[in-house]
C-alpha cells in the first residue's frame, strides 16, 4: 500500500500560481508605462514576460497533478478544472505571441503588445476566478480535519482478485475516514461507532468527494451541497442527491481491514 502526501491537493500549487499572475500583470503594466512615459520600460516588460511564461510552465505541473489525482472524476469540478486549464493555455498563447512579436521587432508597436497582453489578462481573470471556485467551493487544495482532529489520508492499493488489504483496525479513530485508490476506483474507508464501512468516494449529486466531507453517527455528508448518506447501506438521508452511493463489504481479520469489490 502506497501513501501519497497527507494533503488534499498539491501543496506547491497555491504558492507557484502567484508568480505567473504577478509577472503577467507586471508585463502589461510596464508596457503601459512604456507607452505612457518612456520606451525604456520595454526592457523590464520583456524580461517580465519571459519570467511569466517560465513561471506559468512550472506552476502548471502541480496544477496537472491536482487535475489528475485530486479533482474527483466525473464531477462538476472536473469540468471546471478542464475550463480552468484551457483558459490558462489561452493566457500563455496571447503572452507568447506578444513575446515573439516583441523579440522580432526592434521598435515594436506598443499598442499591439498592450492589446495582446490585455486580452491575456482578461483570460487570466477568468482562469483565476475558476481556480478560486475550485478551492473555495469544490475544496480542492484544502486540508480537512475529521473528528478528533483526524488528518486527511490517501493511499494507493494494487487491485487484485479476492479480498484486498486496505488498512489496519487501529489506524482510524471513530468518525474518521481515509481515501483508498484501488486501480481507478476511489473508495472511502470510514470508522463509525459500529465499526468500519467502505463506500464510493463519489457523491451521486454532482460527484463531490465524500472523503473530504464529514461523518457522524454512520452518516457521511458531502462537502459540496450537503447531501447525506448512510455509510452502511448507502441510502440517501438528505438531498439534494436522490440516488444512493455504492457500498462495499469490509471485514476485519487479525487486525487487518479486508475489502471485497
Ligand atoms: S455533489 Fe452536490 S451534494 Fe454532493
Amino acid at each position: 500500500m502506497k501513501s501519497r502526501a497527507n494533503f488534499k491537493g498539491h501543496p506547491l500549487h497555491p504558492i507557484l500560481v502567484c508568480f505567473p499572475i504577478a509577472f503577467y500583470i507586471g508585463t502589461l503594466l510596464f508596457d503601459i508605462l512604456a507607452k505612457t512615459y518612456s520606451p525604456e520600460f520595454l526592457f523590464t516588460a520583456y524580461n517580465l514576460e519571459i519570467a511569466a511564461l517560465i513561471a506559468a510552465g512550472i506552476a502548471a505541473i502541480p496544477g496537472l497533478v491536482d487535475y489528475i489525482y485530486t479533482v474527483p472524476p466525473k464531477s462538476t469540478a472536473k469540468k471546471r478544472g478542464t475550463k480552468h486549464a484551457l483558459t490558462n493555455v489561452c493566457v500563455i498563447i496571447f503572452f507568447t505571441v506578444a513575446l515573439i512579436y516583441r523579440a522580432k521587432n526592434e521598435d515594436p508597436n506598443i499598442l499591439i503588445l498592450i492589446a495582446l497582453e490585455g486580452i491575456g489578462v482578461i483570460f487570466l481573470v477568468f482562469a483565476g476566478w475558476m481556480g478560486g471556485t475550485l478551492v473555495y467551493r469544490n475544496q480542492i487544495g484544502v486540508d480537512p480535519r475529521y473528528a478528533d482532529a483526524g488528518k486527511w489520508k490517501e493511499e494507493y492499493v494494487e487491485p487484485s482478485e479476492g479480498e484486498i488489504e486496505v488498512g489496519t483496525i487501529n489506524e482510524l479513530k471513530i468518525n474518521q475516514m481515509k481515501l483508498v485508490h484501488v486501480g481507478d476506483k476511489r473508495i472511502v474507508i470510514a470508522r463509525s461507532e459500529k465499526g468500519y464501512a467502505a463506500f464510493n468516494d463519489h457523491c451521486t449529486h454532482r460527484g463531490g468527494s465524500l472523503a473530504g466531507g464529514a461523518m457522524i453517527c454512520g452518516t457521511v455528508q458531502c462537502p459540496w451541497h450537503g447531501s447525506q448518506f448512510s455509510v452502511y447501506d448507502g441510502t440517501v438521508k438528505a438531498g439534494p442527491a436522490k440516488m444512493p452511493i455504492v457500498t462495499y463489504a469490509l471485514r476485519e481479520e487479525n487486525g487487518k481491514l479486508l475489502l471485497s469489490l
